[in-house]
């Protein structure tokens, strides 16, 4: 019995790994988050599943399913939204698991930022302006942030970031992004990224509040960084002709030249 968990992506359904179909059609127990896990997935479920929605449950009453399935040698599929790596509460089920002796697997899957920045149509490292992305959030009733990991001193770094859970909030994150980006840094706040409803809030941090006034509440991210309007850019050395490069050296004294991988 093993308890695999997958991450079932940002909520198109088509957006889930093979490998996360199959794991789940091969599990007879399914356990997903409800609230942003898109209930087309279930139906790679086998006939027959037990399915359960674990929105309204604690860890205990989680685990308790969990200890049911693997007294009854049961594989289950634990469903969470995006990627498994960022805001699944991954960890504590895996320490969980551990400390019972409970097998399991991490399948990962297509997070939200990268949905978003799909949606925009956006590379969100361009050479020159950013080359880093710091996915964050701010505090919430549940999670209280580190010290050290405020909105102003990421947008020291200039960095692209991707803001989430904060939607709510938005004009406090423009409060605490202006001083270092300027009222004029490009701003996205994509809502439901790849779902049928998805909607795009293209502005400034001097505008997006307003622009985005008649947004819903939840789900959604903020992107912020110059990358997100930038024409003017250079191009990347890796393709550019002249480069010399393991994949296309340019000479035959290039370090590169005998490289057969
Ligand atoms: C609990 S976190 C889950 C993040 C997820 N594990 C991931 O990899 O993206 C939920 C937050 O992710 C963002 N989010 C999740 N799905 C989204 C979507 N389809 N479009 C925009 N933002 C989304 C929102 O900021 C939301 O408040």
């Amino acid at each position: 019995m093993t308890v695999h968990f997958i991450g079932a992506g940002p909520g198109a359904p088509d957006l889930l790994t093979l490998r996360g179909r199959d794991r789940i059609a091969a599990s007879p127990v399914c356990l997903y988050a409800g609230s942003l896990v898109p209930e087309a997935l279930l139906d790679h479920c086998p006939a027959g599943a037990r399915i359960v929605n674990t929105a309204p449950l604690s860890l205990d009453a989680i685990l308790d399913e969990i200890a049911a399935a693997h007294a009854a040698g049961e594989d289950v599929a634990r469903l969470h939204s995006g990627d498994l790596s960022i805001w699944s509460a991954l960890g504590e089920q895996l320490r969980r698991l551990r400390a019972l002796g409970i097998p399991f697997t991490v399948t990962p899957g297509v997070p939200a930022f990268a949905a978003a920045a799909a949606t925009l149509e956006a590379e969100l490292t361009l050479p020159g302006l950013a080359q880093s992305v710091v996915l964050t959030r701010t505090s919430g009733r549940a999670s209280a942030m580190p010290r050290a990991e405020t909105l102003p001193a990421f947008a020291a770094t200039g960095a692209t970031l991707a803001i989430h859970l904060s939607i709510h909030a938005l004009d406090r994150v423009v409060a605490e992004l202006t001083p270092a980006y300027g009222g004029d840094c490009p701003v996205a706040v994509v809502w439901r990224a790849s779902w049928p409803d998805e909607r795009i809030f293209r502005a400034t941090l001097a505008t997006i509040v307003a622009a985005a006034a008649d947004g819903p509440e939840r789900t959604a991210l903020i992107l912020v960084g110059p990358v997100l309007a930038a024409e003017d850019f250079a191009e990347s050395s890796l393709y550019a002709t002249g480069y010399d490069r393991r994949f296309r050296p340019q000479s035959a004294t290039s370090p590169f030249a005998e490289t057969s991988e």
